[in-house]
């Protein structure tokens, strides 16, 4: 049975996720424009099939093979919707690279997305993990975004209170394959403020030597930071942060702190504790290690990495072995932050 236009059958996946699993798609649609979706929905393949809505694929662990349908969202597009007297108010298509858009905004003189800088990915992944970097996170910048319903086919519109963000978490999050985000828009407040609320981002402006710095300044020392911690992608497979920062209640988090006095630790306004997922995975011992093809990174214990041909299962096996020793040692159970496949 032939496949209508636009339809790539039996696609290696492997340069289209970030950790660089190898893996297999079915179909794959390379979707330009909102309007294409149409025709996809109306092949027979679509209904039974499972979808993948891919964007950059930095966030996502491909366990094997895909039997359905991956949507790679390839829409371009970004503008300035309107000035109001308190914001800018911004907009871009879910396929623009996520950097290249904070580097746009800044370079026309709208500043607020700059400690979100050099994060990987595209515009339309950005809100489903609620991206957060260096003090900001997005939802604090969020307009609204557009959306397709994957089951109809129908656009739709979602304000900020509409995608419950979460730390790492919105309403897409928790209904994958339901919608393919389109289009973002964001609320850039002015005057401009700068967001210098993390301690090393401080550090790093002042070691530049610049005493009241720009949002540029700031973006410039987001990527330095960054670039001196985490492993470049295209370089080092990987996925950014592997587990959530884990929460904890108030009195676990005293126990612990009592044993482990250096432990980075952030109080949370409902009381309980937030705990920092790369030292405790560092405290088990596995900071640089390796099982088989993947590993701990040497410079950012929560970043895994691959270190060549590796499978999803291997990444799996490693996880797991990690999240029993950080349970072992410190009765925390770690959440993994990308969404596997
Ligand atoms: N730490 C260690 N050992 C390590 C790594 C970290 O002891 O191997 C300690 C650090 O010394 C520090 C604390 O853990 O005291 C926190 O580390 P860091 O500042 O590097 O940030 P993080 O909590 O590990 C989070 C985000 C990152 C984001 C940074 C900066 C999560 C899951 N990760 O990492 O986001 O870039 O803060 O704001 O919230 C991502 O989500 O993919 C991501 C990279």
């Amino acid at each position: 049975m032939g496949a209508s236009p636009g339809v790539e059958l039996d696609v290696d996946l492997s340069a289209l996720n970030t950790f660089g699993l190898r893996a297999r798609a079915a179909r794959l649609v390379r979707l330009r424009s909102a309007e294409q979706l149409a025709a996809v929905i109306a092949e027979p393949a679509w209904a039974s099939a499972p979808r993948l809505v891919l964007g950059g694929g930095s966030n996502v662990v491909l366990c094997g093979d895909f039997s359905g349908t991956v949507l790679k969202v390839e829409i371009r597009g970004r503008r300035l919707v309107r000035e109001e007297a308190a914001a800018w108010i911004v907009e871009a298509a879910g396929g623009e690279s996520w950097h290249d858009f904070v580097r746009w905004t800044l370079a026309q003189g709208w500043p607020g997305l700059e400690n979100l800088s050099l994060i990987p990915g595209t515009v339309g992944a950005a809100p489903i993990q609620n991206i957060g970097a260096y003090g900001l996170e997005l939802a604090e910048r969020f307009e609204g975004l557009d959306a397709l319903d994957l089951r109809s086919g129908a656009r739709q519109s979602f304000g900020l209170q509409d995608c419950a963000f979460g730390y790492r978490d919105s309403v897409f999050k928790r209904n994958p394959g339901r919608w393919l985000v389109t289009a973002v828009r964001f609320r850039l407040p002015r005057p401009w403020q700068a967001r210098l609320a993390y301690a090393e981002l401080v550090h790093e402006v002042q070691a530049a030597g610049v005493s009241s710095p720009t949002a540029l300044d700031i973006s410039d020392a987001v990527c330095a930071i960054r670039r001196r911690k985490l492993p470049e992608p295209a370089e080092i497979g990987n996925v950014g942060s592997f587990f959530k920062n884990p929460v904890v209640d108030a009195a676990h988090g005293a126990r612990l702190l009592a044993g482990h006095p250096a432990m980075p630790h952030y109080p949370q306004a409902d009381g309980r504790v937030k705990l920092a997922a790369g030292w405790l995975i560092e405290q088990a011992g596995w900071k640089g290690r390796d099982l088989g093809a993947v590993g701990s990174f040497e410079r950012q214990a929560l970043v895994l990495v691959n270190r060549g041909g590796a499978t999803g299962t291997d990444l799996m096996r490693l996880a797991q072995a990690i999240m029993a020793d950080v349970e072992a040692g410190f009765g925390v159970r770690l959440e993994p932050e990308p969404v596997f496949v």
